[in-house]
C-alpha cells in the first residue's frame, strides 16, 4: 500500500471545508483523497484521476465500500486532459487540485512492469498501460532510439553524467541481443560506468531508470499541460498543491508558478518547497526527496 507523503501539510494547504470540490489528478490508492474526502462530506465531491487503470480498479473497488461512494468520481485518464474530463464531470471552479507526481509504491513493488531496477521484469514502464500502442515502452526506446537520442534522454530526464558510456553501452550490446529486461539493462549500466560509481550510494541505474520512465511517459511535458489547465479549472481563491520527487518536476512547478504570479494569475502560497519532517522520512523513505508547492488562484 502506498503510503501519503506530506498527508497533513497537504490538507492544510487545501483546507478543505464541508461542501468543497476538489480534483486528486493522480489519485493512485486514494491517501490524499479520503482524507479530503473526509472533510468535505455529506455535500462535497472529489473526482479522481488516475492514468493506470489497474490502479483506478482497485481503488474504484476499495472505495464502494466505503461511505464515500456518492461523493467521489473516479476517471481512467492521463491528467493532460484535466479540462475535459473536469468539464465532462462538472467539476469547473473547484477548491483544489492536487498533483502527487511520479509513480506509486505499487508500482515498484506489484506492477511487474520494470519500474524496478532490483527484479527481473520486461522493459515496459508505461503507466497508461491502456493507451493501446499509444505510448513506447521502455523496451521499444531502448531497442529503437539513437546514440544521440538515447544520451539526450539520460542527460535530460536523469541528469547521468556517464549519459555517454551508457548509451554507448546500450546500442553496442543491442547489436549482438536484445535488451528486454530490467536486469539485462542493469548489466549493460554496470559495464558503461566507472567501478567507483557502481558502489556509489546511489545505485548506479538509478539515473537512467528514472531518465527511461520519463521519456516513456512524457512526464515532464505531461506536467506542464497539467499545471496549466489545472489554473483554468480552479474557482477563485481555489489552490493548487503539487508534490514533486526531484528537482527536474520541481523546476517545472517552480517556474510555473512564477510565470503565473507574474501575469496575475496565481500568488504563490508556499515561497520555500514545504519539505517532510524528520519523523515521517524515518517511517517513509519516499518522503525524503518530496517538496510541496502550493499557489492560490486570483
Ligand atoms: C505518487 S502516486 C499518488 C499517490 C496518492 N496521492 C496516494 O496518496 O495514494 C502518483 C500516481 O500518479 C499516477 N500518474 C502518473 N502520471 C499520471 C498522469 N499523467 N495522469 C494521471 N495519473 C498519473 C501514477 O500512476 C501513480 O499512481
Amino acid at each position: 500500500m502506498h503510503i501519503p507523503v506530506l498527508l497533513n501539510e497537504v490538507i492544510e494547504h487545501l483546507n478543505p471545508k464541508p461542501g468543497g470540490k476538489f480534483i486528486d489528478a493522480t489519485i493512485d490508492g486514494g491517501g490524499h483523497a479520503l482524507a479530503i474526502l473526509e472533510r468535505v462530506v455529506p455535500e462535497g465531491k472529489l473526482l479522481g484521476i488516475e492514468w493506470d487503470s489497474r490502479l483506478l480498479g482497485d481503488m474504484s473497488a476499495r472505495i464502494s465500500k466505503t461511505e464515500f461512494k456518492e461523493n467521489i468520481i473516479l476517471i481512467n485518464e492521463s491528467y493532460v486532459n484535466l479540462k475535459q474530463v473536469a468539464e465532462q464531470n462538472n467539476f469547473i471552479g473547484v477548491d483544489g487540485v492536487l498533483f502527487d507526481l511520479g509513480l506509486s509504491s505499487w508500482h515498484l513493488e506489484v506492477a511487474g512492469r520494470g519500474f524496478s531496477f532490483q527484479k527481473d521484469e520486461p522493459l515496459d514502464m508505461r503507466f497508461g498501460i491502456n493507451d493501446h500502442g499509444q505510448q513506447p515502452t521502455a523496451e521499444d526506446i531502448i531497442s529503437g532510439a539513437s546514440y544521440d537520442g538515447l544520451v539526450k534522454i539520460l542527460k535530460e530526464y536523469g541528469e547521468e553524467r556517464f549519459a555517454k558510456s551508457i548509451a554507448a553501452g546500450i546500442v553496442n550490446t543491442r547489436r549482438e541481443k536484445p535488451i528486454r529486461t530490467t536486469l539485462e539493462l542493469v548489466e549493460v549500466i554496470k559495464n558503461s560506468v566507472p567501478f567507483w560509481y557502481r558502489r556509489g550510494r546511489l545505485h548506479f541505474a538509478t539515473k537512467t531508470f528514472q531518465a527511461i520512465r520519463i521519456a516513456v511517459n512524457s512526464e515532464l511535458e505531461n506536467v506542464r499541460q497539467g499545471l496549466a489547465q489545472a489554473v483554468e479549472i480552479l474557482g477563485a481563491g481555489g489552490r493548487i498543491a503539487v508534490i514533486s520527487f526531484h528537482s527536474l518536476e520541481d523546476r517545472i512547478v517552480k517556474n510555473f508558478f512564477r510565470e503565473e504570479a507574474q501575469t496575475g494569475n496565481l500568488r504563490i502560497v508556499t515561497k520555500k518547497p514545504v519539505l517532510s519532517k524528520p519523523e515521517e522520512i524515518m517511517e517513509n523513505h519516499r518522503a525524503r526527496s518530496a517538496k510541496l508547492r502550493v499557489a492560490e488562484k486570483k
